[in-house]
């Protein structure tokens, strides 16, 4: 029912001829596919749009409806057992194997964290249901998805501090062993902003003076890491791609950090950076951390620097902007250096991918032991896309190579 639904308002949006055309490149595979789905998200947003502009309802509560249209009650079957928890005051989805044999070897878990630009989004949704479950059965893991609370009813920190307390929560001995966990097979992951979370609680917890039990190992599917310059060649060269055009990423980092509009239009143009962010920009500077390939038909120029004072650059975002927790890229290479082995997933045509291979050159270079997959025909969100109607070809071979890895390295 749930599908036939999602597929009728595909269908709908599509509909509107002008909505359907999209540049979309000759190598993504199912391209048709991709150009429907998209129009539905197109659609959606340019709804979402006009809704904020005859002041019906902010954009993200339109945008919301993705996320409402996917939900569903996430409930236990003959493999996986799924419980609604509260861990620390924060809503958790644990989903962990049927059999309860004492006897066991005692098993890995994976805190996961969903992706939707901090604004949207849900643990309950049926591909991260469908992920989580598939993890149980492939990994004989436990997996905990954080519903932490999202933007812009929240802006950060709270979305980072709501995963953080989950994480510290969990990482008990007596927690772990009431969910039959080895303390030395844990890992945290999400994709896109779940990723951003992830990378930002691995780092916190290596320098968490009281944190004892530590996590083996980070996955980060096209994660977003950096929040300073947002006219990397990625964010060039795919301004316009499906599903997350450059308008709406920077929409959803505005909102992290504030409502403001100008804050917005200042990300826009790439002019948000002030005296304090500024002085990170080396952290970021994909002239020096991109592969050859990928930086060779564009001219590094660094953001501009804003010096002047207005309200929202001297209040909230102003130090947030340089705050590694939202940008996970902004540590120096000794705080790298402790991080848990990674994997890396990048899609060629997403705007975060030059955020993922810089994170991918940066962990190398201060010695972390990384895998990066990089997907030359891939694009934002394709792991997601899972399920009919809106399922391709790589995003299974995403998720059989994600699990694998994980199989062979948590
Ligand atoms: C970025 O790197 C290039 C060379 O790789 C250098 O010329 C430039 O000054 C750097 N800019 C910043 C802001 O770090
Ligand atoms: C980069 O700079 C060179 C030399 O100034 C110029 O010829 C080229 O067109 C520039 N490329 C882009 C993409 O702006």
């Amino acid at each position: 029912m749930r599908s036939k639904g999602v597929f009728l308002l595909m269908l709908l949006g599509a509909l509107t001829a002008y909505y359907v055309y999209s540049p979309i490149p000759n190598n993504i595979e199912e391209r048709w596919k991709l150009m429907l789905t998209d129009s539905f998200f197109r659609s959606l947003s340019h709804l979402a749009d006009l809704s904020e502009q005859v002041g019906l309802l902010d954009y993200m509560r339109v945008m919301m409806f993705i996320t409402f249209a996917e939900r569903v009650v996430p409930i236990s079957d003959d493999r996986v057992r799924v419980a609604d928890d509260n861990f620390d005051g924060v809503e958790v989805v644990v989903y962990q194997p049927t059999q309860q044999g004492e006897t066991e070897e005692l098993r890995r878990a994976i805190i996961y964290l969903h992706g939707g630009g901090w604004c949207l989004g849900s643990s309950r949704m049926g591909p991260y249901d469908l992920l989580a479950r598939h993890m149980v059965t492939e990994l004989s893991a436990v997996i905990v998805s954080v519903e932490y609370r999202l933007a812009p009813a929240y802006h950060f920190p709270v979305p980072f501090e709501d995963v953080y307390r989950v994480v510290k929560y969990f990482l008990h001995a007596d927690v772990l062993k009431s969910y039959h966990i080895n303390p030395e097979r844990i890992a945290v992951s999400g994709d896109s902003a779940g990723g951003n979370l992830a990378a930002a609680v691995a780092q916190q917890l290596q320098q968490d003076p009281d944190q004892h039990i530590q996590l083996k190992a980070q996955a980060l599917i096209y994660p977003v890491l950096q929040a300073l310059d947002l006219n990397t060649p990625s964010y060039q060269q795919n301004q316009h791609m499906p599903i997350l055009p450059r308008t709406l990423m920077v929409r959803f980092w505005s909102e992290y950090f504030t409502s403001d509009k100008s804050f917005f239009r200042s990300m826009m143009t790439n002019t948000h950076n002030n005296p304090e962010s500024a002085a990170l920009l080396k952290f970021v500077n994909w002239s020096s951390y991109l592969p050859d390939a990928y930086r060779q038909a564009y001219n590094y120029s660094a953001p501009p620097v804003f010096t002047g004072k207005t309200p929202v650059r001297s209040i909230g975002p102003h130090h947030q902007l340089s705050d590694p927790r939202a940008s996970p890229l902004l540590v120096p290479d000794t705080t790298l250096r402790l991080l848990p082995k990674a994997y890396v997933l990048t899609c060629e045509y997403d705007v975060l991918r030059d955020d993922g291979m810089m994170y991918v050159t940066r962990l190398r270079n201060a010695g972390v032991d990384v895998t990066h997959e990089h997907y030359p025909s891939g694009f934002h969100g394709a792991l997601m896309f899972t399920v009919w109607p809106t399922d391709f070809e790589i995003g299974h071979r995403m998720l059989d190579n994600y699990v694998t890895w994980l199989k062979l390295n948590l």
